[in-house]
């Protein structure tokens, strides 16, 4: 079994190669190839050859491992290892043209699910700013290879909070209406539109917190370890680990000051 680090090498070196490809697809214009669950979730031919070529790559490396993509789907492996990759995360921001989207490429042990695997390593490439974000279980989170923290110490009063939202229009509204109860309790909010790069705010003091309801395993794999070695606590509803139901990353402090207001109100969800 290779270490931790190995595996984050072979992480980052995939992700980046993705990202220079996807940079250069932003460059010559964008392509929506087509819409997922909604009208507004698209796909753009650029997230499949981005994933495409992160696949194949992976294939040719690391030949037993599993592989679970935002795109193309899923494949068990024989080894006890799944790769799981957003080949761009932010597709919106990409289709604008804003600088926040990202290739999240992580690989876990266990069952390629949430509530169970062990992440061991994963990397967040923002192509738009040169960003390399990384970490290899038990090893801390790096930027560009240096070490980053989580902003220790902030009161839910002065926490600057990232959130997101699905694409399904019920969802959305209810996911709106936590907001117009959390804002007059912090500092602000924050919706940068990719989760990866959310959770990496967190790690890297860019936000205090990050919560969000109905990710996938994609959209979270790599950020949370990053977030999880920079020193965030990451969860999800009522105490289990953190998945589609519920994720919610920062600092241990002020996520016990956050939880119960996020439990409280999913709870009214179902
Ligand atoms: C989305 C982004 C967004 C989050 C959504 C995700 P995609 O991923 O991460 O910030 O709010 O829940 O689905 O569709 O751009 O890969």
């Amino acid at each position: 079994m290779p270490t931790p680090n190995e595996l984050l090498e072979i992480a980052t070196t995939v992700a980046r190669r993705a990202a220079a490809l996807a940079l250069q697809r932003r460059r010559d214009g964008v392509e929506i190839a087509a819409s997922k669950s909604t009208i507004t979730d698209i796909v753009t031919r650029a997230d499949r050859e981005a994933e495409d070529l992160i696949r194949g790559a992976l294939e040719a490396s690391r030949p037993r491992d599993g592989f679970l993509g935002e795109e193309s789907g899923g494949e068990r492996g024989s080894s006890g290892l799944t790769w799981v990759v957003d080949p761009i995360d932010g597709t919106v921001n990409y289709f604008y043209d804003i600088p926040a989207w990202a290739v999240s490429v992580a690989v876990v042990e266990g069952d390629p699910d949430p509530a169970t695997w062990r992440t061991l390593a994963g990397a967040v490439v923002n192509p738009a700013t040169g960003e390399v974000f990384t970490a290899a279980a038990g090893g801390g989170a790096r930027v560009n290879g240096e070490p980053i923290r989580v902003n220790e110490g902030v009161e839910l009063p002065l926490a600057l909070v990232g959130t997101g939202f699905g694409y399904d229009p019920e969802i959305r509204r209810r996911q709106a209406a936590f907001v117009t109860e959390l804002i007059p309790q912090v500092r602000d909010v924050r919706r940068i539109g990719a989760a990866s790069l959310d959770l990496c705010s967190v790690a890297c003091g860019r936000l205090d917190a990050y919560y969000e309801r109905g990710l996938n395993p994609w959209d979270h794999a790599a950020g949370a370890l990053i977030a999880q070695e920079a020193g965030a606590t990451v969860g999800g509803l009522y105490g289990a680990p953190a998945g589609k139901a519920l994720l919610l990353a920062a600092a241990p402090g002020l996520y016990a000051q956050l939880d119960p207001l996020v439990q409280a109100y999913y709870r009214h969800w179902e």
